[in-house]
């Protein structure tokens, strides 16, 4: 038997915890049938975590997080806390998480199951087949850049102010992330900024070319500006293997990537710090959706991006390939089945709610087990 691993659970807000409760089925199942225990706890995150402590993350949520082997987080955020002050907004819980744990590296792949290629608002032949990787820098740039902050002028105007702003370290690191990445895979990487009118553009250009000449000839490397590969991912997504961007391009590009596989409701994502000395790295696992406040609470979720943000905690904090390989499995067969919450359905297909795809992923992983 392997050792526990310690897991800790942040459900967060909106269709977080319902999403997280099919999740949580599929982790008691690996606990029971496969050769792997988990320690797990649960914890407040975001608006749950404001109402009851009056912060959007409690230290000791805090020191929890840093001693987990790794953190798996539902969503943050919802209309109930929308008029705060800034730092108390649920979405800071999230941020300190990232920023306090050093997760500067934020995988999200974006594949087309084959099964979903109809239900993109794509041509089915855009899609087909896809598999790219996007990795966001996760802990710099303008999300957390200094000054920021809402000013009065003298005039009686007022100024809203943020910084974008990158080291040297911080894009040769998450670089460095992405052609590891693309090492294993396509062995392309395209690198997107706004050099043409961004200074930390032009110094994310020079750095990425700059590790890329020194220590990873075999990857081929290309550069796209930010806007044009917005554009190039919908209009040929094929094209690219590895992209890798900063943290408000990342975010914009990935919810992009997102329709391209039918849903934000189908991705997962990984967000990992550097490895210590025993290979061990700080990592947490969450959806690229939000917590969709306008169908919380109705059973209407798709639990699979948060199930698929588990399988890659399998895969990449544990070491554990062939139990990551099942739930993808699984939920390709489910999908195949035609099986299908609201927001992937299609006509002749059968709609579930939140729990039925639940049920049904549990079916499918008891029939690959037996
Ligand atoms: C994401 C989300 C977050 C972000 C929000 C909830 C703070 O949109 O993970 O993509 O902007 O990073
Ligand atoms: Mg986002």
């Amino acid at each position: 038997m392997p050792a526990n691993k310690t897991l800790l659970i942040l459900p967060g807000d909106g269709i977080g915890p319902e999403a997280m409760g099919q999740v949580r089925r599929v982790v008691d199942w690996m606990d029971q049938r496969r050769a792997v225990s988990f320690d797990v706890s649960e914890d407040l995150v975001g608006g749950a975590a404001l109402d009851v402590h009056g912060v959007p993350l409690a230290d000791a949520t805090m020191d929890k997080a840093h001693n987990a082997d790794a953190v798996l987080l539902g969503a943050v955020g919802g209309p109930k806390w929308d008029g705060l002050p800034f730092e108390v907004k649920p979405e800071r819980g999230l941020l300190r998480l990232r920023k306090e744990m050093q997760l500067y590296a934020n995988l999200r792949p974006a594949i087309c199951f084959e099964a979903l290629v109809e239900a993109s608002t794509l041509k089915p032949e855009v899609v087909s087949g896809l598999d790219i990787m996007i990795v966001r820098e996760l802990t710099g740039g303008v999300y957390f850049g200094e000054p920021r902050g809402i000013e009065t002028l003298p005039n009686g105007e007022r100024r809203g102010i943020n910084t974008q702003v990158y080291t040297t370290s911080e894009i040769r690191r998450v670089a460095a992330v992405a052609f590891e990445l693309a090492k294993k895979r396509d062995k392309r990487v395209c690198s997107t900024e706004k050099a043409n009118v961004m200074e930390s553009g032009v110094l994310w250009r020079e750095e990425v070319t700059k590790l890329h000449n020194e220590s990873y000839p075999e990857v081929e490397l290309s550069h796209m500006y930010a806007d044009n590969c917005g554009m190039q991912l919908v209009r040929a997504p094929k094209q690219f293997d590895v992209i890798v961007t900063d943290n408000l391009f990342g975010d914009m590009l990935s919810d992009v990537a997102a329709m391209l596989t039918g849903s934000l409701g189908m991705l997962p994502s990984a967000s990992l710090g550097d490895a210590d000395e025993t290979g061990r790295r700080k990592a947490l696992y969450e959806p690229v959706h939000g917590s969709a406040p306008d169908i919380a609470g109705q059973g209407k979720a798709n639990p699979i991006a948060t199930l698929m943000s588990f399988a890659m905690c399998l895969r990449y904090s544990f070491d554990l390939g062939e139990d990551a390989d099942l739930i993808e499995e699984a939920v390709k067969a489910v999908l195949a089945s035609g099986i299908r919450t609201g927001d992937i359905m299609s006509p002749g297909c059968t709609l579930v709610s939140t729990e039925g795809m639940g049920d049904a992923l549990l079916a499918e992983l008891d029939k690959r087990a037996a």
